[in-house]
């Protein structure tokens, strides 16, 4: 049975992202998060109501031995499974003037996106190897693109998740193992509710937030056979913001 491993996906775009490769690739999912363990559960049952299958997988994609013990057991007691799919999708902010910003704020954004992706990779990646076949979409940011003022780190963390999906792109490309990153303008979720939409939509040329549910297409795209030609791209979603 073919699965996909969403990191983040209690709620917001990971959620969203969650049911859609359910719906689109018939996929069992592996839904991870943090601590919310109530929104996970509404993520599974999301995806049940639409005839798909699921089961909850927590741990923190910061901490490297749990990632792998978690991994591992998974692996063990599931042989007949294999998970062909990967979005590191986990992330949050800490945003201050760079001048201002707590050293370890500036470290733990860092450690959530890019420790955090090496981390679930390193965990997945030998049996996608194995079977020579993958497709890994990674979580970016338009500010990771095109930096933003208040956004060093997150800007810091969302860029060098680019850097290294496109070195693991070229790295990976023989194997039938994709890797792309897909990277949001305003998107409507709790990472965003602080955010006044009236005030900012005449900022993006199509005059509004996007959706969770618009991402998740394109990262449901990327993650089925039809993407096999698409690798080492940033693709972004934006509203037109920036190209
Ligand atoms: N929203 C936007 O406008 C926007 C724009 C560009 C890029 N992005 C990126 O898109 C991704 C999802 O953002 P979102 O807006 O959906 O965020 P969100 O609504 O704040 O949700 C964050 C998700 O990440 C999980 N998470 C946080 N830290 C984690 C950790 N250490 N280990 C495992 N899971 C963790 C949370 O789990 P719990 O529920 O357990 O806390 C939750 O499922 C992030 O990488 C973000 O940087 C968002």
């Amino acid at each position: 049975m073919k699965c996909a491993l969403i990191t983040g996906a209690s709620r917001g775009i990971g959620r969203a992202i969650a049911i859609q490769i359910a719906k689109d690739l018939g996929f069992h999912i592996l839904i991870n998060y943090a601590s919310n363990e109530e929104a996970a559960k509404e993520t599974l049952q999301l995806i049940k109501s639409e005839g798909g299958s699921g089961e909850l997988i927590p741990f923190s994609v910061e901490n490297g031995e749990e990632v792998q013990k978690k991994m591992q057991d998974w692996f063990n007691n599931n042989p007949e499974k294999e998970i062909t799919v990967l979005v590191n999708n986990a992330g949050i902010t800490k945003d201050n003037l760079f001048l201002l910003m707590p050293e370890e704020d500036w470290d733990k954004v860092i450690q959530v996106s890019v420790k955090g992706m090496y981390n679930c990779t390193q965990a997945i990646l030998p049996k996608m190897v194995r079977k020579r076949y993958g497709r890994i979409i990674n979580m970016a940011s338009v500010s990771g693109v095109k930096g933003n003022a208040g956004q060093a780190n997150y800007a810091a963390a969302k860029g060098a998740v680019i850097s290294a999906s496109k070195s693991l792109a070229q790295e990976l490309a023989r194997r039938n193992i994709t890797v792309n990153c897909v990277a949001p303008g305003f998107i409507k979720s709790d990472m965003t509710s602080h955010l006044n939409e009236k005030e900012l939509a005449p900022i993006v040329p199509v005059n509004r937030f996007g959706l969770p549910e618009e991402v998740a297409y394109l990262v449901s795209f990327l993650a089925s056979d039809k993407a096999a030609y698409i690798t080492g791209e940033v693709i972004n979603i934006n509203g037109g913001i920036y190209a």
